[in-house]
């Protein structure tokens, strides 16, 4: 910012608009005016230069500028006010604010800029907190689902604990609804968890006994492109995703898992997808996950005859990243997320995209052949039967 322009500059420019007229002299005259470089008349007026304040303003897109300030200049009490306001940030701003911050540091003149970036950068913050309140309005919007985001982790936690978390009808929709604002928010990290003791149990199976007007047929149709509609929310879902798995996990909360990108188990965790014994079939594109993770022998135990894993044979297949012991498991595994979700966000999505993306294609084509066998399955007398046995308590796993 220059302090004086001369004369006849400044007539031409006040003319034309181009200089804003001020009261106070910059902070760089007023100094070399303390040291006897420079004499300050009395009344005498000072100008500033409208492109030099609109070129401030256009190198910051993404900050509400409040340039009404810069014609005035900003007291050194302003200047440490400002210093100390920047310490007060929550969210670290980024490198490329960090070194416009820096520059106008440096430059002692543009201590009003700074004074008034500061600003708008704790204006933006505050905004940011208050869409923040928005986002807690929205998650007690779910009624099957705790949700939070902290510390750059958005976790999903599964809330039905006196039905060890089986999902319902409403608790599909929530949860495809939460991974697609977690997808969009600014998370790094996404997590799925369970309340109480189980992760979850499955289906829920009262699914199949609340049978409308429209009849068994469709029901089942309708069912399918549900399970098809949540499977691919997983088969899509563009950030890490990450399973904290806090005890046992039945049917499609196990399926899913092989579309999960790390998966966190305490020891108390086991896994079991009893479909010939509920006379279904394998969704959530275990048919093409688990033999391919696994080998096909070890795959069919688990798909075919309802073999229980423990949470180490979990971890030795291939289907569970690492195990931890129960009493130690929540506190080891949240330092470890936390950790990871300091990690750049972009550079995580790309390479998830890069590791998943070439079998994308061929993860919807599974997932809509097991959906389409299901609408089968769903019908069998088979199916029925062993559905009525679970509900006559008789054939608990
Ligand atoms: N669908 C519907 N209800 C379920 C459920 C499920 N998948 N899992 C648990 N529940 C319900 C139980 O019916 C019970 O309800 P109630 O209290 O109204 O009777 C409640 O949740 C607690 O379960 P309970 O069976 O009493 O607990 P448990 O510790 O003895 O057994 C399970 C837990 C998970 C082993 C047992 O509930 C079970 O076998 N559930 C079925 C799992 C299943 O087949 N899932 C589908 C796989 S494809």
């Amino acid at each position: 910012m220059r302090p004086r322009l001369c004369a006849r500059a400044r007539e031409r420019e006040e003319r034309a608009g181009e200089t804003v007229r001020r009261d106070r002299p910059s902070w760089v005259t007023s100094r070399l005016a303390r040291v006897g470089y420079v004499k300050i008349p009395q009344g005498a007026a000072f100008f500033v230069r409208k492109s030099e304040v609109r070129g401030l303003a256009r190198r910051l897109p993404a900050i509400n500028l409040h340039t009404t300030g810069a014609a005035m200049v900003a007291t050194e009490a302003e200047f440490d006010h400002a210093k100390d306001k920047l310490k007060t940030l929550k969210k670290d701003p980024g490198n490329e604010v960090k070194l416009q911050i820096y520059a106008l540091f440096k430059q002692e003149e543009a201590r009003q800029k700074y004074v008034d970036f500061i600003e708008s950068l704790v204006s933006t913050e505050v905004l940011t907190q208050s869409n923040a309140s928005a986002i807690e309005d929205r998650k007690a919007s779910f009624q099957t689902l705790n949700i939070t985001t902290e510390n750059n982790i958005t976790t999903i936690m599964l809330n039905r604990p006196a039905k060890k978390n089986a999902i319902s009808i409403t608790m599909y929709e929530e949860i495809m609804k939460a991974l697609e604002q977690a997808a969009k928010d600014d998370s790094t990290l996404t997590v799925m968890t369970g309340s109480g003791d189980y992760y979850c149990s499955g289906n829920d199976l009262s699914n199949f006994t609340d049978i409308g007007p429209e009849g068994m047929e469709q029901k089942s149709k309708n069912s399918a492109a549900l399970l098809k509609r949540y499977v691919s929310h997983y088969i899509d879902f563009p950030k890490p995703l990450i399973g904290v798995i806090n005890g046992p996990a039945v049917g499609i909360a196990v399926t899913v898992l092989g579309l999960f990108d790390i998966v966190y188990a305490t020891d108390k965790a086991t896994f079991h997808t009893p479909f010939s014994q509920l006379a279904q079939s394998p969704e959530g594109c275990s048919s093409y996950t688990f033999p391919k993770m696994m080998g096909t022998a070890k795959a069919n135990e688990i798909l075919l005859f309802n073999k229980k894993l423990t949470a180490a044979q979990a971890c030795e297949l291939g289907l569970v990243t690492e195990v931890f012991p129960n009493s130690t498991f929540q506190k080891e595994v949240w330092k470890r997320l936390h950790t990871y979700a300091k990690l750049p966000k972009n550079s995580l999505a790309f390479s998830k995209r890069l590791i998943r993306g070439v079998e994308k294609e061929t993860l919807h084509a599974v997932n809509a052949q097991e959906c389409d066998r299901l609408v089968e399955r769903w019908l069998s007398e088979e199916c029925m039967k062993a559905i009525m046995s679970f509900f006559e308590k008789k054939a608990k796993l």
